[in-house]
C-alpha cells in the first residue's frame, strides 16, 4: 500500500511519514520544500496549487494524507489571500486530483481543534456545533474540511477529518510556546508568563498524533470526524516550570495578563479511543524531555558544522575581517 503525504516535509507530516514506514505503508511526500527530516522516501516536488503536479503525484497511490497548508496563524494574518489559496483552493486541487485518478479513494485531512474556539460550553467533542469562526486561519481550515466532506458525499471519495490538538515535540516550528520557552531557557534568559499562568492548554505529542493519522485508515473511520488531542491539561505556568526542571537555573517571571487570552476548552478525544483505539501514550513531561533532547542534539550538530566551516575558511586564509572589509557600505 502506498500513501501520499502532502506537506510531508513539515513538522507533523514528517512524523506521519515515519509512522507510515513503521506500519509497513510506503509513503510518498508531496511538498514544495525538499524534505530534510526524511530523505530516504520518495519525494515529489511541487505546489498543491499546480493541479497537474498533484495529479501526477497520485499515481499508484491508495490513500492521501493532506497536511500541506499555511499552518502559522501569523503568516495567515499577514497574507490572507495567499493562505486562502493554499489552504482552500489547494485542498480542492488535492480532491480534484483524487477524483481524476483511479484507485485513490481515501483522504485523511489534518484540521485543528481551534475550530472549537467559538463554540459553546467548556467541553467539546465532534458533535459540538461550530459557529462561524472569528479567526481567518480556522475559517480556511473549516472551508477545506467542508470541501472534503462535499467531495465525499458528491463524488464518492472517503474522507476522514482529524482535528489535531496543539502538537509539540521534535521538529516543531520555533514560534510555538514550548519551543520559544526552551530556546530562551537554553540561552539563560528568563521565561515570562503573561498573567498568573493558570490558563491551560491540551498538548498532543507529535508522534502520538502521527500514529492517530495512520489509525485513521481503519475502515470504520471512513467519512468520520475525530479529535486527536492530549489528555492532560497543562497550564502555562506548568510548562515554564517543567522547562526549568529539565534545563535548570532559569528564572520564571510574571507579566501583565494579555487581554482576551484564550482560557481553554476541554477537547474530548473519546470517539478516537472508542472507534480507532487511539489514545495518547506519551506524557507531557516525557514529551517535553524528548523535545529538549532533540533540540540540544540539533543545536550541538549545528555548532559542530559551523566550527568545521570556520576551520575550513581559516585554512583558506579567510577571516571575519575579509567579510567586514567587503561588506556593502
Ligand atoms: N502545528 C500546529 O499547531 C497544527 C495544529 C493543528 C493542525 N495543524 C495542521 O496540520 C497540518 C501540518 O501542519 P504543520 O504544523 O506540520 O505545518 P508545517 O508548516 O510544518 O508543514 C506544512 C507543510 O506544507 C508545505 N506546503 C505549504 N504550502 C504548500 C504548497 N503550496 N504545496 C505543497 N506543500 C506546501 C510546507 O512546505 C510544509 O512542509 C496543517 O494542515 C495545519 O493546518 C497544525
Amino acid at each position: 500500500m502506498r500513501a501520499l503525504v502532502t506537506g510531508g516535509s513539515g513538522f507533523i507530516g514528517s512524523h506521519v511519514v515515519d509512522q507510515l514506514v513503521d506500519h509497513g505503508i510506503v509513503p510518498r511526500i508531496f511538498d514544495m520544500v525538499q524534505p530534510t527530516f526524511r530523505t530516504d522516501v520518495e519525494y515529489y516536488h511541487g505546489s498543491i496549487l499546480d493541479l497537474d503536479a498533484v495529479t501526477m503525484a497520485m499515481n499508484q497511490v491508495d490513500a492521501v494524507f493532506h497536511l500541506a497548508a499555511v499552518a502559522d496563524v501569523n503568516e495567515v494574518a499577514a497574507d490572507p489571500h495567499y493562505a486562502e489559496s493554499i489552504n482552500v483552493r489547494g485542498t480542492i486541487n488535492v480532491l480534484e486530483a483524487m477524483r481524476k485518478t483511479k484507485g485513490v479513494r481515501r483522504i485523511v485531512y489534518g484540521n485543528t481543534t481551534w475550530v472549537y474556539s467559538d463554540a459553546e460550553g467548556d467541553v467539546v467533542d465532534e458533535d459540538t456545533l461550530i459557529p462561524p469562526p472569528s479567526n481567518f486561519y480556522t475559517s480556511t481550515k473549516l472551508a477545506a474540511e467542508n470541501y472534503c466532506i462535499a467531495y465525499s458525499r458528491q463524488f464518492g471519495i472517503d474522507a476522514t477529518i482529524l482535528r489535531y490538538g496543539i502538537p509539540y515535540g521534535p521538529r516543531a516550528r520555533p514560534a510555538a510556546v514550548i519551543p520559544a520557552f526552551v530556546e530562551r531557557a537554553l540561552a539563560g534568559e528568563p521565561l515570562t508568563i503573561q498573567g498568573d499562568g493558570s490558563q491551560f492548554r491540551q498538548f498532543v505529542y507529535v508522534e502520538d498524533l502521527a500514529r492517530g493519522n495512520v489509525m485513521a485508515l481503519k475502515s470504520i473511520a471512513k467519512n468520520r470526524v475525530y479529535n486527536l488531542d492530549g489528555n492532560e491539561r497543562v497550564t502555562i505556568r506548568q510548562i515554564a516550570e517543567s522547562v526549568r526542571d529539565i534545563i535548570g537555573d532559569v528564572d520564571v517571571q510574571f507579566g501583565e495578563p494579555r487581554p482576551g487570552d484564550f482560557s481553554g476548552k476541554v477537547v474530548s478525544s473519546e470517539r478516537a479511543l472508542k472507534e480507532l483505539g487511539w489514545a495518547p501514550q506519551v506524557s507531557f513531561q516525557e514529551g517535553l524531555r524528548r523535545y529538549i533532547d532533540w533540540y540540544r542534539e540539533v543545536r550541538s550538530r549545528k555548532e559542530t558544522e559551523w566550527a568545521a566551516v570556520d576551520a575550513g575558511l581559516a585554512a583558506d586564509g579567510v577571516t571575519a575581517g575579509v567579510f567586514a572589509r567587503t561588506a556593502p557600505k
